[in-house]
């Protein structure tokens, strides 16, 4: 999960790139003519592997780690014999200086539910390396909006299952995982209050959202605000396939507002990565979802695919870069530019 560094924003945090020049005109929505963001102006890496960016208070690597995958039988074909596996993959990211793991209560089918906070806590409780600071590993759990989540205390108590489950204290992000505004405007002011009170609480370092459009993410800010709880970021799907209109005014408005943006599915599940194609689908659910898809997106992966080769990356590595330097290109594209030289 890749974290598009926040442009310009007039309340951003402070990032490695603070001293290069700014994108946007600070605190308009607008997006007339932004020069590119600082990221897209320097050379070398967009991030080296010591440099975090700031989500709220805390300072997180730039790329994430997601956990969906971790008890889900029905779409990823997980199953508990991995477990020793995907201890040594999540060590390894730590070791490496990925600090931001995302997970959510609703992860994991049937009886393995929360199966993938419950792993975490036991791989941050057996991480052989020092965690001494709340810093050193951040988890961003995600509570589910469902209908029998009707007041605010629920909610909390939502927050503390999860809390035992990973067997912490404290959250770094607690994220509402999606909105109910279209169909049940109610519970969604009591899941908003129920941030409020787990931040109150000191239950949660950060508060963030999930799969807010533009228009309620700045209801939910400007809510939050008023109960003196800053909302510190916005999970949205973020890929090479999903950038439309409506994704890049919500980077907007997060580079307004100081929100920072959390990129969620950014290799397509898995469609992006060169893995599969009509006559290698995935096993379950996605293989009908990518035999749809996956036909119209053949000079896209040709291409990805033709910059992989001469670069000598994975096509997963070049997603990424073009996902990252996407914001940027977006914007140059409207003033007669194009995407990024590889
Ligand atoms: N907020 C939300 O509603 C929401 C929704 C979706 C996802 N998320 C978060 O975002 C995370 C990532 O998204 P995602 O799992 O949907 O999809 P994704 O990251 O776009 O794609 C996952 C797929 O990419 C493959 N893959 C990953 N890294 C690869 C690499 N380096 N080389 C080749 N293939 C690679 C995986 O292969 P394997 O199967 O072989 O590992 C898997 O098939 C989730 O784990 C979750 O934390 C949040």
């Amino acid at each position: 999960m890749a974290l598009p560094p926040a442009a310009g924003a007039a309340a951003a945090p402070v990032t490695p790139f603070a001293a290069q020049p700014r994108g946007h005109g600070g605190g308009g929505l607008r997006r007339t003519s932004p020069a590119p963001p600082a990221a897209a102006l320097r050379l070398g890496p967009l991030f080296w592997p010591w440099e975090k960016v700031k989500v709220g208070p805390l300072s997180v690597s730039p790329m994430g780690f997601g956990t969906w995958a971790w008890g889900n039988q029905l779409l990823w074909g997980y199953q508990e014999s991995m477990d020793s596996e995907l201890q040594e993959c999540f060590n390894l990211a730590l070791k490496n200086g990925i600090n931001l793991f995302d997970t959510a209560d609703s992860y994991g089918t049937g009886k393995l539910n929360g199966q993938s906070e419950r792993l975490l806590g036991r791989f941050i409780r057996e991480f052989e390396g020092p965690i001494k600071s709340p810093d050193d590993v951040v988890i961003a759990t995600k509570f589910a909006a469902y209908p029998w989540r009707l007041t605010s205390g629920q909610f909390v108590g939502a927050c503390k299952s999860s809390l035992e489950r990973l067997q912490l204290d404290r959250l770094g992000i607690g994220q509402l995982h999606w909105s109910t505004a279209n169909y049940a405007p109610l519970q969604e002011r009591a899941l908003w209050d129920g941030l409020v009170e787990m931040y109150e609480k000191g239950l949660v370092r950060a508060v963030g959202v999930s799969n807010y459009g533009p228009k309620q993410l700045l209801k939910i800010h400007s809510y939050l605000a008023s109960k003196g709880v800053p909302l510190s970021s916005a999970q949205v799907q973020f890929s090479l396939l999903s950038m439309g209109d409506e994704q890049m005014e919500l980077k907007t408005v997060c580079d307004s507002l100081g929100i920072r943006l959390i990129a969620y599915s950014p290799l397509g599940l898995g469609m992006l990565t060169g893995k599969y194609d009509a006559s290698n689908l995935p096993k379950g659910p996605r293989s009908v979802l990518f035999r749809q898809i996956l036909p119209g997106l053949e000079s896209l992966l040709s291409c990805l695919r033709r910059i992989a080769e001469k670069k000598g990356k994975t096509m997963s590595q070049v997603v990424f870069s073009c996902t990252q330097y996407n914001y940027a290109s977006m914007h140059r594209a409207n003033d007669g530019g194009g995407m990024p030289e590889f």
